[in-house]
């Protein structure tokens, strides 16, 4: 069966819990009707004894790219054929919505558009992806550097007190540095604030990671406890939460107060004209702003950039940690980067010209992506009957997808090591910076891919490169212990258990 189903439905109004169960009922109930659909049952300890993407690869090689994942009553959909795939996120777009994820992310997102309804997504993603355009990506380089200059001062500084008592290495945890430093990076992009959260603490950087560390609980649990009707208030976890979310929209309505009585009409057409390296701020929130007049909705743009900080924020910080912990193992992919480097800054930080010729850099980069995908899943609920195609891999027959099917589509690939992959060879990429979803035909999906494809998969992507080359031109990097100590978690993103410790010493060379 090949069918195309293209149209669209109203977006769902918002779930309770009453709707979750009926959701539960259908799946259930709807389970039988997804044919001959090879069934992977899960048992809990697939959800909480080790990352579930590492079991869902299991079960892929034992049932194929398109099978049902049964958990007692609640069914899902788990599906790695690239056709199918493409089918989901670019040909049938609009037949889905983001089911789980949007259960769980509307409340700290509202209608931001990772969450939004089909209706709000159409908008503002019409408004919001112009944001991301080439000058604005070319100005942002700079706050790339600058972030990233911050960091590696502040572990020269740690250098030269170790040096004074006689040591030549710093002991580190990398992934907190890069979460501080992917931190400031998005507030300054985002909305031209500066959590300067590489050397300090204050109340606002708390209350997001706060706010993150519930999104990645939640994620992680398929029964939506915060519903239950005054958890809010009775449960301290929930209060906390709660706190933290209002700490972070006091912060970003004063933004957004700012943004609009600093609102001028000279800006506005330095904008128009694109004018970026003559103004002062060339943040999102600015081009939001100015762009669309004073009159833009407050709720609305506060749930837009709460979802750009979150979603621009773990994810990177996830992609150099990776990157590092693959570098960290191979000392000569290491020292081949750092020529690299050499070559191509000597001391000179990266800018938007140079970043094109950190090849290798970008391969690690991409590498990091490849092996351990941010998100590691992606989730969609069929809002009508879909038929899949039949895959490459899996039944010549496609699958009748019953509208409230639950869809996992799981993002990560075989084989190890930088490298390892053909796909990653520069030469089969012409033209692209960055091997994408289009180039690989929708096996290889670092930001997605169709219309609800990342909007900021430019901006993370240079920023990562200009980190890693900065982090490679001034300091070797080692693991602190073996490679299996450093154990894996997984919610929205892939992150350590206990931290990415490294021992960080200062190049030979003089660099
Ligand atoms: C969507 C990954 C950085 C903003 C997505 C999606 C993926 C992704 C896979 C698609 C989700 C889906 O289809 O369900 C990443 C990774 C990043 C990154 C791996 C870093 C390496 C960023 C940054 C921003 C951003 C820096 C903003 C500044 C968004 C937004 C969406 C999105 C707004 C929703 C797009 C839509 O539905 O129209 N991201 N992202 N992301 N990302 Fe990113």
């Amino acid at each position: 069966i090949r069918c195309q189903s293209t149209s669209t439905k109203e977006p769902k109004a918002k779930r309770n819990l009453l709707d979750n169960a009926s959701n539960l009922l259908t799946n259930f109930l709807s389970g039988g009707s997804l044919g001959s659909m090879p069934v992977a049952e899960g048992a809990v300890s697939d959800l909480f004894g080790r990352p579930l993407f590492f079991s869902l690869y299991d079960w892929f090689l034992q049932h194929g790219s398109v099978y049902k994942l049964a958990f007692g009553p609640k069914a899902f959909v788990v599906v790695s054929d690239p056709i199918v795939v493409k089918h989901i996120l670019r040909e049938n777009a609009f037949s889905f919505d983001k089911g789980v994820l949007a259960d769980i992310l509307e409340p700290i997102m509202g209608k931001g558009l990772i969450p939004a309804d089909l209706d709000t997504w159409k908008q503002r993603r019409r408004v919001i992806a112009p944001g991301f355009h080439a000058l604005y990506l070319e100005a942002m380089v700079k706050v790339f550097t600058d972030c990233t200059g911050r960091t590696t001062e502040k572990f020269e500084k740690l250098l030269d007190g170790e040096c004074s008592r006689g040591g030549d290495a710093i002991e580190l945890d990398l992934e907190a540095e890069f979460s501080s430093l992917a931190l400031d990076i998005i507030g300054l992009g985002v909305f031209n604030y500066d959590f300067g959260s590489v050397t300090k603490e204050s109340p606002v950087i708390q209350a997001v990671y706060g706010t993150l560390f519930e999104a990645e609980h939640r994620s992680t649990f398929y029964i939506p406890y915060w519903k239950i009707p005054l958890a809010r208030w009775v449960v301290p976890r929930q209060r906390k939460f709660h706190n933290d979310l209002k700490i972070i929209n006091d912060c970003l309505d004063g933004l957004i107060r700012n943004a609009k009585d600093s609102r001028q009409e000279a800006d506005v057409e330095k904008l128009q004209q694109r004018d970026y390296l003559n103004i002062k701020d060339a943040s999102v929130l600015r081009f939001l702003v100015d762009m669309r007049g004073a009159d833009v909705d407050d709720c609305q743009l506060r749930d837009d950039l709460m979802t750009m900080l979150i979603a621009g924020h773990e994810t990177t910080a996830a992609v150099l940690t990776w990157a590092v912990f693959l570098l960290a193992q191979n000392p000569s992919k290491i020292r081949k980067a750092q020529a690299e480097v050499d070559s191509v800054l000597g001391q000179e930080r990266p800018t938007f010209e140079s970043i094109k010729k950190l090849e290798y850099i970008r391969l690690i980069v991409v590498e990091s992506l490849r092996l351990y995908p941010q998100p590691p899943l992606l989730i969609r609920r069929a809002l009508e009957e879909v038929v899949l195609p039949g895959g490459y891999k899996g039944d010549k027959d496609g699958y009748i997808i019953p509208a409230g099917t639950d869809i996992f589509i799981s993002v990560q690939k075989e084989s190890e090591g930088i490298e390892g992959w053909a796909g990653l060879d520069p030469s089969r990429s012409p033209g692209a910076l960055y091997p994408n979803e289009i180039i690989s035909d929708f096996a290889f999906l670092p930001f997605g891919g169709g219309p609800r494809k990342c909007v900021g998969d430019q901006f993370a992507l240079m920023e990562s490169t200009v980190a890693l080359a900065m982090l490679l031109q001034k300091f070797d990097v080692e693991l602190r212990g073996s490679p299996e100590s450093v154990e894996l978690v997984t919610g929205a993103t892939i992150h350590t258990k206990n931290g990415l410790w490294c021992k960080l010493k200062r190049r030979p060379n003089g660099h």
